[in-house]
């Protein structure tokens, strides 16, 4: 199994800790640091919906909770079979927070029995002139 492959392996399985009772919306994420930890993260709902937390968020901030900042990676599978579920905007920003635009890589699967059935894109392809720490310098 290849690192790509892992990685989605890993998003499946936080998936499984997807606490949903309201939309029934179940995603997960897999998130690779630099030190070669993965970070698993499962999104998790609330009675009063807006402190719901997406699954990537609840994997950066395990990482970086842990004194973990820098990553190369995140996998994120959700939603109904045969759909890629992309990233809300929200969370985009913050891995526009931690990560290097032109080298963080998203990984979207789908199929958990076949993890080679992804597609691939950059930060900056999906979060053009995003605004970020540099920004602030
Ligand atoms: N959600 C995620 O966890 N990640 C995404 O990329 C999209 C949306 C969650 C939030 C909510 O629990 C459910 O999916 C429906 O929006």
């Amino acid at each position: 199994m290849n690192n790509v492959q892992l990685l989605i392996q890993k998003a499946f399985e936080a998936q499984e800790m997807s606490y949903t009772p309201y939309s029934k919306f179940n995603v997960g994420a897999a998130l690779l640091g630099k030190n070669g930890v993965i970070y698993k993260g499962c999104n998790i709902e609330n009675a009063a919906y807006t402190p719901t937390n997406c699954a990537e968020r609840t994997a950066f901030f395990k990482a970086v909770s842990e004194g973990q900042l820098e990553f190369d990676a995140i996998a994120i599978v959700g939603g109904s079979k045969n759909e890629f579920c992309a990233p809300c905007g929200v969370c985009r920003q913050v891995m526009m927070e931690f990560c290097n635009p032109k080298e963080f890589k998203i990984y979207l699967g789908r199929d958990k029995n076949n993890l080679d059935d992804y597609i691939e894109y950059t930060l900056e392809e999906i979060l053009p002139l995003g605004f970020g720490p540099d920004n602030l310098k």
